[in-house]
């Protein structure tokens, strides 16, 4: 199964979002990564709830909300009501992750858990078994356009043995400094689903960058479907 691709709106431009994402979308990008951050989790501001509900109304794409917030409690609500249809929470913010996490799941939406890329996988230990995916950061977040940090790639194919192990149903996705070049390398790490922000909305051209992955992604998969 190939591994798909989540354009991240983050290095979209902002004044025509809705229509750099219908061009990912034509490109055949599989989800939409919103990348939600506070200024004081991580160092940036973005945005909020509010563009994920303008977001809806444009694509039907399911919307991965990555939240890089402090005190993600206080606003899985908001993005849950403005139509998210995943939810992502970093164990390093949340205090009551066992809690986060079902209150996402009980609001219908898919729950996933972050890991920054300093953060053990035995992080995962306790809340493994209620997800329904894991985010490896491969980028300290806050910014797009940064340098995939390659231990993580080694990361990813220890969490990628464990979930084939103990959890098949979890899914994985990595998240930054992901480009046309190193793609294939990250995806035939075992990766599920595939983060991009500025190696697609900083191309020149969104929707041919994004179908160029896709199909490198499709390549791939057929190359390890014959071997
Ligand atoms: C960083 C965000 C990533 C980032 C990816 O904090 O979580 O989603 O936007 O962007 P690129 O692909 O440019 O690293
Ligand atoms: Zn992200």
């Amino acid at each position: 199964m190939a591994a798909v691709l989540a354009p991240s709106i983050l290095s979209a431009d902002f004044a025509r979002l809705g229509a750099d994402v219908k061009e990912t979308e034509a490109g055949g990008a599989a989800l939409i990564h919103v990348d939600v951050m506070d200024g004081h989790f991580v160092p940036n501001i973005t945005i909020g709830s509010g563009v994920t509900k303008a977001l809806r109304k444009v694509t039907d794409l399911p919307l991965d909300c990555h939240l890089m917030i402090s005190e993600p409690d206080r606003h899985v609500d908001d993005f849950i009501a403005a139509g998210a249809d995943m939810i992502s929470v970093h164990v390093e913010a949340a205090t009551h992750l066992h809690r986060t996490v079902h209150r996402i799941r009980d609001g219908g939406v898919k729950a996933g858990v972050v890991l920054n890329p300093s953060t053990p996988l035995s992080a995962l230990d306790e809340i493994l078994g209620d997800v329904d995916f894991v985010l490896l950061m491969s980028v300290n977040p806050g910014f797009g356009g940064q340098k995939l940090i390659p231990s993580v790639l080694q990361k990813a194919r220890a969490l990628r043995q464990r979930l084939d192990l103990e959890a098949p149903d979890v899914r994985l996705e990595i998240d930054g400094g992901v480009t046309v070049d190193n793609v294939t390398e990250v995806a035939a790490c075992g990766i599920d689903m595939i983060v991009t922000g500025s190696a697609v909305f900083g191309s020149g051209d969104i929707r041919g960058t994004t179908e160029r992955m896709v199909r490198q992604l499709a390549e791939l998969a057929e190359r390890e479907r014959t071997c």
